[in-house]
């Protein structure tokens, strides 16, 4: 299979690359470098032994996703670029909108021009409304409580659209829970420029001394140790459901949505203990007001990525967290 990766060269993208080209899959990398950086390629040659075709590039440069994606003419593109960060997208609705709405429009524009029929799009479990069951199915209506949730729903919205308009298209939905660890090599980790709000790179940062405490957002929810539960995933298992995806995609006409997740919970401390263990110090933290809008638990039901795409989940927390702290403890 050839696979194009618009934001290829994000924590996302060069994990799934890692994984295609372990699967034996060709890939081709489009990224504007906003969040990412080029040293991405000579990791990717490190682990691969392959020197992987890049083009920079934005996703709103119509002419030249064009021009890539005729010269390269991929079977299948996944588009991961996005702006991605929930508070930024209250403060930056315009920018979110313009890069992930408009942008996806002019990917699903070059595509048409191409007769490119099959997309496998990233989109997040933040498109659930605030009162979804935990575990949360497929099935309950997205209702997302923020601007780049929106963006999302948007995007999947008019994906269902085009797929009624035209019988031989193929929209793979992946509605991505946390993702977090790494690369088991340590070349390939989370190592984003956006400010983050994430809860692995305050943990990472406390933990290297670059922030003096982390902060835990409610220690007084309905859970067992009173802080939030969310369902953290291996990167390099959502790397490998990307790929499944991808197959699947190939033999699939229509619109499909999965929820990728762990199918567990972990809580904001156990994940900061599981963080010590990992990095073999102890972590200051501190308990924080709720923020608005987060919910006690939310975990993911993974049934449907387990019996359609025969996937699921194989990495716990303690392999995130050894994975992420390897490549943390050496990244500068
Ligand atoms: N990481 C998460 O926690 C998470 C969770 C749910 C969904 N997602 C979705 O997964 C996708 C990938 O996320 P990620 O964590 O790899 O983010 P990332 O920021 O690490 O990667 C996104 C990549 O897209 C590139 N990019 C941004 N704007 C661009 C543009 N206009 N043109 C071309 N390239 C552009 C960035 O340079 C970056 O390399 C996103 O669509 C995100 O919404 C991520």
């Amino acid at each position: 299979m050839k696979v194009f990766i618009t934001g290829g060269c994000g924590f996302v993208g060069e994990h799934t690359a890692a994984a295609l080209l372990e699967a034996g899959h060709q890939v081709f990398l489009y990224d504007s470098l906003f969040n990412s950086c080029p040293e991405t390629l000579e990791a990717l040659r490190r682990i691969t032994g392959e020197r992987l075709p890049f083009e920079q590039g934005d996703i709103r440069n119509g002419e030249r996703l064009l021009q890539t994606l005729k010269a390269f003419g991929p079977d299948v593109v996944f588009h991961f670029a996005a702006f991605k960060s929930i508070s930024e997208s209250f403060q930056k609705p315009l920018d979110y909108y313009d890069v992930n709405v408009s942008g996806t429009l002019t990917l699903l524009k070059a595509m048409r021009a191409c007769g490119l029929k099959r997309l496998v799009f990233s989109s997040t479990v933040g498109v659930y409304p605030e009162n979804a069951p935990s575990p949360c199915p497929e099935t309950v209506a997205a209702a997302a409580p923020h601007p780049y949730g929106e963006t999302k729903v948007m995007i999947e919205r008019l994906l269902s659209r085009l797929g009624d308009s035209d019988p031989d298209l193929s929209s793979v939905i992946l509605r991505f829970c946390n993702p977090a660890g790494a690369h088991p090599s340590g070349l390939l980790g989370e190592k984003a420029r956006q400010p983050q709000g994430n809860l692995f790179p305050r943990i990472w940062q406390a933990a290297r001394g670059e922030l003096p405490q982390v902060e835990i957002f409610g220690g007084d929810y309905p859970t067992p140790d009173g802080t939030a539960v969310r369902d953290y995933l291996h990167i390099m298992d959502l790397a490998e459901g990307c790929v499944k995806a991808a197959e699947y995609s190939l033999g699939h006409q229509g619109t499909e949505i999965f929820n990728l997740g762990s199918g567990a919970g972990a809580s904001v401390l156990s994940v900061l203990r599981a963080c010590e263990r990992a990095a073999g110090r102890c972590i200051p933290f501190r308990i924080a007001r709720r923020r608005p809008g987060d919910r006690p638990e939310f975990i993911a039901a993974t049934g449907k990525a387990e019996s359609i795409l025969g996937w699921k989940a194989r990495r716990g927390l303690d392999e995130i967290c050894q994975d992420a702290w390897r490549y943390e403890s050496h990244r500068n």
